[in-house]
């Protein structure tokens, strides 16, 4: 190799080692070390004068103010890149709001529910959500065949039936928790249980899952009459809903109290009149409830083969007992009006993060 070439190939070389020790030293280093007055460049450029041929020295000298510009550009990127993850770390920005998750909204609504209950004295009760056919229905009042049974429209696990408690069923309602309770205490009254669970029906359309929570309380002491269960239920309205939510009582049927009610709360968007103003300031009927009110559940007073059945004398004990939806009250509560209910259990973060 001439010693020209040798030249050219030094020259190749130390843009090469320039951006290798690019990661290594910053800009400052780089340029004392490439383009200071004693740096690598100059010290290449100084053997021009060793090339013995004109036109050797002409076109080194070419190589050399391109190798000059390179070095130079190579080293102002440099600079330009390490300003950007300067100000990428810049500390005195605030920091990135982190998301945190939250509870699904049912379970924000059981979390307050059982709260709610258990300021007054109620106690939590956990039971089977699979559950012999005889505490989710016989039990209650209703034997097999009876024809109340329909309004459940019940799974059955494929399994051989039970001669004494039945077929295995998912639970339909929270009252099997019911007879299930009063065998637990075997005999150490009084009970005040509040049970909120996963339920189980066929069905599903917008307006119904077929898993779903219902919550379910039961007291059963001497001497309990319908005003302990108004109280409970109006109580119940005010702390869930608010201090001026009203409740109501209406005659209805269950198998499993007698007498029974369907319970009302009344409407959270028209404070309960039925009406509201429209835009115009017309007053227009509340597209929420219905005349006021809002159907949320049954309720009644324990029916005397229900007591039987759990072993509790009905002439020395009398109880009263509630269950509705979770998933019904959250919303009523929210003021929601949900087109499709099934956006609860659907995975869908933009819905659920609202809550
Ligand atoms: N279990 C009933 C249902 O699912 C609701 C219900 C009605 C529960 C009356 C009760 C009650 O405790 O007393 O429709």
């Amino acid at each position: 190799m001439s010693y020209y070439q040798d030249l050219v190939k030094q020259s190749q070389e130390l843009l090469n080692q320039f951006q290798a020790e690019r990661k290594t030293l910053n800009t400052e280093q780089l340029n004392i070390k490439y383009l200071g007055k004693k740096g690598l460049f100059n010290e290449l450029a100084a053997q021009i004068k060793n090339l013995k041929k004109n036109e050797d020295k002409k076109e080194f000298g070419q190589i050399l103010n391109q190798l000059k510009k390179d070095l130079e550009k190579a080293l102002a990127d440099s600079q330009k890149q390490k300003q950007e993850i300067y100000q990428r770390l810049d500390l005195s920005l605030p920091g990135i709001k982190q998301k945190i998750g939250h509870l699904h909204p049912v379970s924000q609504a059981i979390e307050e529910i059982s709260q709610i209950f258990e300021r007054i004295g109620f106690v939590r009760g956990d039971y089977p959500e699979v559950d012999w056919d005889h505490y989710v229905f016989a039990a209650l009042n209703m034997p097999a065949n009876h024809p109340a049974r329909d309004e459940w429209e019940t799974f059955f696990v494929d399994q051989a039936a039970d001669p004494e408690m039945g077929k295995v069923v998912l639970t339909t309602h929270t009252s099997n928790g019911q007879v299930r309770e009063m065998e637990r205490v075997k005999g150490q009254l009084p009970i005040r249980m509040i049970n909120i669970s996963r339920c189980y029906r066929r069905q599903s359309n917008n307006t119904h899952t077929q898993m779903f929570h219902q919550f379910e309380g039961l007291v059963i002491d001497k001497d309990i009459n319908i005003q302990h269960l108004k109280g409970t239920i109006d109580y119940f309205a005010k702390e869930f809903f608010g201090p001026k939510t009203k409740s109501r009582i209406r005659p209805f049927h269950f198998k499993f109290t007698e007498p029974s009610f369907e319970v009302d709360f009344s409407c959270q968007i028209c404070g309960g009149t039925g009406f509201i103003k429209n835009e115009n300031n017309k007053k227009v009927n509340c597209r929420f409830c219905k005349s006021g009110w809002h159907e949320v559940g049954g309720a009644g007073m324990v029916h005397p083969n229900v007591l039987k059945a759990g072993g509790i004398d009905s002439k020395k004990y009398r109880g009263f007992a509630f269950g509705w939806g979770v998933e019904r009250s959250y919303t009523l509560k929210q003021g929601l009006n949900l087109d499709d209910i099934r956006l609860f259990y659907s995975a869908e973060r933009d819905f659920l993060e609202q809550f």
